[in-house]
């Protein structure tokens, strides 16, 4: 099968059995939208179903998970950097005014890597090369930048600006300290969330794998620096030898294109992933992918180049899985993130958000200590006396005593106090611990991403039919019911057996119409992993067939054992290992 007509094939079948299509088609579509039908809807529920377990539930010892907004006062993005730095290049058509996301159009026509690349850069290369309008061939425009945001107001004031956050990552800064006070002030702690983002992208055109719209599911998990290792000793001892297929970002320079194999071990030891905790939810993420059905040599995480680089990244790894039509695409990001969200944050919000480091034993410092002339500041500054000395308070000695040195006087709260209204002792204090601002290493992936990425390695074609090979745990129907015929008898029994799967909590679906061919063909072209017939012996002796979609062969259950024998089979038992425990 040519590349190219897999992905047709997948999007055919897709809009055709109702996974996705691009929303508003009755309107001509906008592109960048994507609607999920009733089977995709499904699948992105299965699929987030499963990330829930890899990276929430089987870590539930440190990972608890929030929900917050999607629209944010301005101020949050301000102080994340996202208005200052979240841009794309554009470049206008001067003759018809069509907009074009600059560095793709460079990549497109002269085949480099444009990524990263400055505004001045990418004009001179548009210059240099004679790069023109693809639609209308007219001259391009000065190369600018264009916020990726989209703004809106918050209720009906117009300088009151908001923003659709474009990750969900803020939720968690901003939520850091409560979470941390709830969670009893647990390190290191990650903070989960999945949820809707948009980026106003310039000019989307690669269907479901680049939207305006779409779902996160990420995780800022928060370590403490001067122990990067806590908390990951145990999982690190059981998994320390497996290996994580990483292309670095020196090996990319000298033209490198495929990645080496690391163990979890020797990527931590050799610092190949800049903090452990990245490394170790890199091979999760791993492991993650490998679970919707994507064979480990078709994913591999790059390094990104700094100039690739997100404004809040130390380090980035994408990781990429390979899809038929555009080669190498990213399904998630993990990041260094390191203090840059908390203090900003901190900054912005005037808010202290560091979290409580213990000592193993208290110990004894010298502390300097600031005293004003109470008296002095009484009768010179009246009633902004108590505002000075609280504000005194919240500074570091360290820096009132630099102040003197370079100043001879001390700036407080508007006011001025001279150096001999100072005085500084030194103390020795019996301190439990100190304050620190956490850093932050986070996994994000892109939900719908993962669920084409799920729906091209199911796709295959078996004997001229399409068969959607979904892990059966993803299916999302389970099961389907088939009487053998419309005999009156056949239905009856067939539409009980339904009913009562439906009850035991199986995702079913039910199909009477044509031939029992024809339905088996469109139960495995919606990837539904079991067909159950009721025939005639079903009738004398209460068993019907368990077919099996990828190998297409069938065992006799008995109705009695048969939500069981589903079970077991959904759960990854063979349908001869089926057939052997569960027939008669
Ligand atoms: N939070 C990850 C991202 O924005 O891509």
């Amino acid at each position: 099968m040519a590349a190219q007509d897999l992905y047709e094939k997948v999007v055919e079948l897709a809009v055709r059995r109702g996974f996705f299509w691009q929303s508003y088609e009755i309107y001509g579509g906008v592109a960048g939208f994507y609607d999920l039908g009733p089977l995709g809807a499904r699948l992105k529920q299965k699929i987030v179903g499963l990330w829930r377990e890899y990276f929430i539930k089987r870590h539930q010892d440190l990972v608890v998970e929030i929900e917050t907004p999607v629209i944010a006062p301005a101020r949050v993005f301000e102080a994340s950097g996202h208005v200052e730095h979240f841009t794309d290049p554009i470049v206008e058509c001067m003759k018809c005014g069509r907009k074009y996301r600059a560095d793709h159009l460079v990549e497109d026509k002269l085949g480099i890597n444009a990524e990263g690349l400055s505004p001045e850069e990418l004009t001179k290369l548009i210059r240099e090369h004679g790069v023109t309008c693809p639609a209308c061939g007219g001259p391009l425009g000065e190369v600018k930048l264009f916020n990726l945001l989209f703004k809106t107001t918050i209720g009906p004031y117009e300088g009151n600006i908001g923003y659709l956050r474009p990750e969900t990552a803020q939720g968690m800064f901003v939520d850091f300290k409560r979470v941390y006070t709830v969670m009893r002030r647990r390190m290191p702690l990650g903070i989960a969330q999945i949820g809707r983002v948009a980026r106003n992208e310039i000019s989307p055109r690669q269907g479901m794998m680049r939207l305006r719209e779409f779902t996160i599911a990420e995780i800022e998990f928060f370590f403490d620096p001067e122990n990067p290792m806590q908390g990951l000793e145990e999982r690190l001892a059981e998994r320390s030898r497996e290996k994580i297929a990483i292309l670095r970002a020196e090996d990319r320079r000298r033209g490198e294109e495929k990645p080496s194999q690391y163990s979890l071990e020797e990527a931590v030891r050799e610092k190949i992933v800049a903090t452990p905790w990245m490394a170790y939810w890199m091979l999760v993420a791993q492991d993650f992918i490998q679970a919707l059905g994507v064979p480990r040599q078709n994913t591999f995480f790059e390094e990104k180049l700094p100039e690739e680089k997100a404004h809040y990244s130390a380090q980035t790894f994408d990781q990429l899985v390979k899809v038929s039509r555009w080669g190498w695409v990213e399904v998630s990001g993990h990041s260094y993130r390191t203090d840059y969200d908390l203090s900003r944050h901190m900054k912005y919000s005037g808010q202290d958000l560091r979290a409580f480091r213990q000592y193993p034993e208290p110990r004894k410092v010298k502390k300097k200590i600031i005293l004003v002339d109470k008296a002095w500041l009484g009768r010179t500054y009246r009633s902004k006396a108590a505002e000075v000395l609280r504000e005194l308070s919240s500074i570091d000695p360290e820096t009132v005593v630099k102040m003197l040195q370079e100043k001879g006087v001390l700036r407080v709260a508007g006011v001025e106090i001279p150096k001999d209204k100072v005085t500084i002792v030194e103390k020795e204090v019996t301190v439990g611990g100190e304050y620190y601002i956490p850093h932050v290493v986070e996994p994000s992936f892109g939900v719908e991403r993962l669920l084409y990425v799920t729906l091209e390695y199911a796709y295959t074609v078996k004997e001229g039919r399409t068969v959607l090979r979904l892990p059966r745990r993803l299916a999302p129907i389970e099961v389907i019911v088939l009487p053998l015929t419309a005999d009156e008898k056949l239905v009856r029994r067939a539409r009980e057996i339904y009913m009562d799967l439906m009850k035991k909590g199986f995702d079913v679906s039910y199909d009477e119409a044509g031939s029992i061919g024809r339905r088996y063909a469109r139960a495995d072209e919606a990837g539904v992993p079991a067909a159950v017939t009721v025939d005639y012996q079903t009738l004398e002796d209460d068993t019907v067939t368990l077919r099996d979609r990828d190998t297409w062969r069938q065992v006799r259950v008995p109705c009695s054992r048969l939500a069981e024998a589903l079970r077991s089979f959904l759960n990854g038992a063979s349908l001869d290992d089926v057939g052997a425990k569960y027939s008669t």
